[in-house]
């Protein structure tokens, strides 16, 4: 399924190496100019500064809280009827240590407010959280691609195995661009996703 982008592109193959290509080049750019740093940490206000400024040249709805319902693997993200308020209720979610800090990024991946994109801009959105809370981030090059969607996949029934995995990989390297640009590799991801109609569940 082709999303509809700024770019005229109407092939997925194609729009998913340009969009690969653009979101990197971007989070290279707020790396280095330091606008990262300017970005609330750890609300969605925060998040949704760093998906605008990864996508806005790509999507429309870049930083824009989706209004479809989506799944991924049988597993279906929280309701487009129901997401602001789940926001608001994670903004409010404590992040003072390290399991703190996982318990919200996986009720934000459950939330994925994003129609796309979200991987990637959570991620930043969790390092940037673990860099100013516990002085760490994950070396998202130590991380299998694999056992993370597992992890991820599993986390919203059980959370251990992402901890472990996370965990595992902290790094107070909380200034290296190679550490910090592993994390946006679009491919942590292997699908695309469902849209289905809230009627479609009945
Ligand atoms: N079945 C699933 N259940 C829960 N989380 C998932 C599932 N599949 C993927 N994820 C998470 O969602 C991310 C992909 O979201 P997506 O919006 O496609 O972002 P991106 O396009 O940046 O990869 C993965 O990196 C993973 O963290
Ligand atoms: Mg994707």
């Amino acid at each position: 399924m082709l999303l509809k982008n700024k770019l005229g592109i109407t092939d997925s193959i194609k729009l998913a190496k340009v969009e690969e290509k653009i979101t990197k080049l971007k989070a290279k750019q707020l790396f280095e100019k330091g606008k990262l740093n300017s970005f609330e940490v750890g609300t969605f206000k925060g998040l949704s500064e760093i998906h605008k400024a990864l996508f806005e040249d790509i999507y429309d709805f870049a930083g824009k809280i989706r209004t479809e319902n989506i799944s991924k693997s049988n597993f279906r993200f929280a309701s487009a009827m129901y997401l602001k308020e789940a926001l608001k209720q994670i903004d409010k979610m404590p992040q003072s240590n390290f399991e703190e800090i996982i318990d919200k990024y996986i009720e934000m991946n459950i939330a994925h407010p994003f129609r796309e994109g979200n991987g990637r801009s959570t991620r930043i959105w969790l390092d940037m959280i673990l860099k100013k809370e516990i002085g760490k981030v994950v070396d998202w090059s130590k991380v299998n691609k694999e056992d993370y969607l597992l992890a991820m996949e599993r986390s919203p029934i059980k959370n251990t195995e992402i901890k472990l995995l996370l965990n595992k990989a902290l790094t107070d390297k909380v200034n290296d661009r190679e550490v910090y640009m592993k994390g946006i590799d679009a491919s942590y991801n292997y699908e695309g996703y469902s849209v289905y109609k809230t009627e479609d569940l009945k």
